[in-house]
């Protein structure tokens, strides 16, 4: 063979031999330091492929000498933030409630906290906005028209006890007997009494004889301007808004067969931790109590009577 190698006279570099129609091609080596890099990433590769998980096999892959992998890496993190959380969750077990809001970064957490917990356990009954359904007597957790108490401390003790829980002990309790022994007039004197609270449609005449029936019959338990009274869960007949309906049928027939709200006691289910979240959650929708009020003061009627219908359960409704 013949030596092949020639050197262009112009640039002095070797040629690669091709030429075409006389142009030929220069043979211009790498530049030494693109060299020298390009042989460090292949040594570099295979240093890599030794130290860390690299070649797939049926089960895995090759472990890599120094242990790494980003599952324990993952793992980690969610021990690291469970850690953080426990802490966190701790503290909220312990805290005096009604200070909770004066701790922002524990009032933030229990807040998030909360709402997740309700939107998985609550909003099937009270709705995903918390906004009740009248029709099936789920009370509006939104306004600050409350049955039992709207301190963070009451709304608590609700949750974690229920209400007419058949399990708990504790749970709240109360039931309004049935006036079905009344004469149907009575009922339809009382009914209109009741109407005339809250400044709906009514028969004042009836009324009137009503106001004597309730004084005797209700007022223990509703209070005497039906104000309601929250030791017994009996709600504010006078304000405007309704756990089971305003219309006349709809008194009549709490009166005749009176239905009472069940809801389960989630002491149990739940934990301490996220019954106080959730009660943060519902506390902080806007109708929370500052303190928990005084079972023996009357509910505060008046205020609520005199404001423009607030939620869509205010109105006279047509659910029954
Ligand atoms: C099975 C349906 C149901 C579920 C689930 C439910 N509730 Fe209730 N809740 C009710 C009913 C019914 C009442 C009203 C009871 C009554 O008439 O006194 C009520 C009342 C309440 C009250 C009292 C309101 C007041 O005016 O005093 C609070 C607070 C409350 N619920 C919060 C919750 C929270 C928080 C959860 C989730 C952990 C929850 N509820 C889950 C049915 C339910
Ligand atoms: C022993 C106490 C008690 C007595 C007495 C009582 N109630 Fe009630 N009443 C309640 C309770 C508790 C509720 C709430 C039931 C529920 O959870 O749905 C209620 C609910 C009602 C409601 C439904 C209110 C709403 O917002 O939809 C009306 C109306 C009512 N009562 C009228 C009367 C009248 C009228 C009388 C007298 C004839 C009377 N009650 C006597 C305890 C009582």
């Amino acid at each position: 063979m013949t030596d092949t190698r020639k050197i262009d006279p112009a640039t002095n570099t070797e040629t690669t031999g091709h030429s075409w129609d006389g142009i030929e091609e220069l043979n211009t080596p790498l530049p030494r330091w693109w060299l020298w890099t390009f042989y460090a990433t292949i040594v570099w590769g295979v240093i890599y492929t030794i130290l860390y998980p690299a070649w797939p096999l049926v089960p895995g892959a090759t472990a890599g000498l120094l242990g790494y992998s980003t599952r324990a890496e993952v793992a980690a993190e969610i021990e690291r933030v469970a850690l953080s959380n426990a802490d966190l969750e701790r503290r909220l077990t312990s805290v005096d409630l009604t200070a909770l809001q004066d701790d922002e970064p524990l009032h933030r957490f229990a807040v998030q906290a909360g709402r997740s917990v309700f939107a998985a356990n609550c909003s099937q009954c009270h709705g995903a906005g918390a906004g009740g359904v009248v029709a099936s007597g789920y009370p509006n957790l939104l306004d600050d028209d409350w049955l039992w108490g709207g301190s963070i401390d009451d709304i608590a003790y609700t949750v974690r006890h229920g209400i007419r829980n058949e399990e708990d002990p504790d749970t709240r309790f109360s039931e309004m007997p049935p006036f079905d022994w009344m004469d149907r007039s009575e009922q339809d004197a009382i009914a209109h009494f009741v109407r005339s609270l809250s400044d709906l449609a009514h028969d004042p005449v009836a009324a009137d004889t009503g106001a004597g029936l309730f004084a005797d019959n209700c007022s223990s338990c509703h209070g005497e301007a039906g104000q309601g009274d929250r030791t017994l869960g009996a709600p504010n007949l006078a304000d405007a808004i309704w756990l089971r309906g305003s219309s006349h049928e709809a008194i009549l027939r709490q009166l005749g067969t009176p239905r009472m709200g069940v809801m389960p006691a989630w002491q149990a289910r739940l934990g301490e931790a996220d019954v106080r979240a959730v009660a943060a959650y519902v506390h902080g929708l806007g109708g929370g109590e500052a303190t928990a009020a005084d079972p023996s003061a009357p509910a505060p009627a008046p205020a609520s009577t005199a404001a423009p219908a607030p939620a869509p359960a205010a109105a006279d409704d047509p659910a029954r």
